[in-house]
């Protein structure tokens, strides 16, 4: 079963195909950054439209790419929220309309159960169950994954997610957007050890994390200084650290709790080096398995949506002729797949 995957939540178009035996096809990029660069973050007005202009070369480039004719696609994916309403309904509307044209089902997917299931793309893929940390822009959270589509939160952040604090904190060094790689390369020149800033909610029990002072932490430590480039450096350096130390306590006190021997790390902020390194650390020292999907497929990308929207459409499930596009969308409204059949 082959399924052509569309992601359009925020500023990247992207498309891809799944083979259910064959593995992944091939998968198609376009990214917005350079055009909402100069406006410091995303525009929602101008996303849509650039959506508009890019999905449909980028849906016959990854056709072309993976060697089939539109007839051989058993069935369409899409992100199908959260996320920009207006983005979302790019991607729903040209999904929908391919699928109703070629008389083939068409499922909109949870982007988080993307991100969640991203591994799964590479060699050696996790098994159910296994505990999850999905560090992305707009979200921060601990998950126990059952099964496909049983996800039950046990921890988040109650204020700004950890992409977000990374993004906040780079604009406060002047950084360009986007932030968070632009700020660990910074962090790469710096000496960590030189601010201490707090390590959030570590000294109370519990799975939930907070950010939002760590930026504020930041400003104070920083108001008056003279943020020469060293400076900025040993800044981005303590704040990575404060960051990546919050996240892999947490990590640590979840595969405890749950007792799960596998963390599954999927979001933007999976693809930071430090993070990855140290709950790298965290496996060795407590005998668990770490997986991450590649670096690509951490942030947005199409190949995730494709390979959700297969499990899923494998298993007989898909949309009605709705067009659907949800900005806010939890996680545990989603129903494990195999109960709801
Ligand atoms: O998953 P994603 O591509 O989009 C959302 O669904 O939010 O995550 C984007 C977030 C941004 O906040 C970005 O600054 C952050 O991930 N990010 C990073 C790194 N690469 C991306 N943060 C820290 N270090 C990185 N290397
Ligand atoms: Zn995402």
């Amino acid at each position: 079963m082959k399924v052509l995957g569309i992601e359009t939540s925020c500023d990247e178009t992207a498309a891809a195909i799944y083979d259910g035996d064959a593995g992944l096809l091939g998968h198609q990029l376009h990214s917005q950054v350079a055009m909402h660069a100069e406006y410091g973050g995303v525009v929602p007005e101008l996303a849509s439209r650039d959506h508009v202009k890019k999905l449909l070369p980028l849906i016959e480039a990854v056709i072309a790419e993976s060697g089939c004719e539109p007839e051989d696609i058993d069935g369409v994916a899409y992100t199908a929220g959260p996320g920009l309403v207006g983005a979302l309904l790019v991607g729903a509307a040209v999904s929908r309309s391919l699928a109703f044209a070629w008389n083939r089902p068409a499922i909109g997917v949870h982007h988080l159960e993307g991100h969640l299931l991203a591994p799964m793309l590479e060699p050696e893929p996790p098994q159910f169950p296994f505990l999850a940390l999905l560090v992305s822009g707009g979200h921060t959270l601990l998950a126990e994954v059952r099964a496909l589509g049983d996800y039950q939160i046990i921890g988040a952040s109650v204020d700004d997610a950890a992409g977000e604090a990374f993004d906040k904190t780079a604009k406060l060094l002047g950084l360009p957007y986007p932030g968070g790689p632009a700020l660990a390369k910074l962090a790469e020149q710096g000496t960590p050890g030189r601010f201490k800033f707090p390590r959030p909610m570590l000294d109370r029990p519990g799975l939930d994390f907070s950010f939002s002072g760590l930026k504020t932490a930041v400003v104070v430590a920083t108001r008056g200084l003279q943020l020469d480039e060293a400076t900025r450096a040993d800044v981005a350096a303590d704040f990575q650290q404060a960051v990546v130390a919050t996240l892999v306590a947490k990590c640590d006190r979840a595969l405890v709790q749950t007792g799960l021997r596998t963390l599954v790390v999927a979001g933007g902020v999976g693809a930071n080096l430090h993070l990855r390194s140290e709950l790298t650390a965290l496996g060795k020292r407590c005998g668990a398995q770490i997986r991450y999907p590649r670096t690509a497929f951490c942030t947005d990308n199409a190949a995730m949506i494709a390979y959700a929207g297969y499990r899923r459409l494998a298993l007989g499930e898909h949309d009605d002729l709705r067009i659907r596009a949800a900005a806010r969308w939890s996680l545990e409204e989603l129903q494990a797949v195999g109960r709801r059949l």
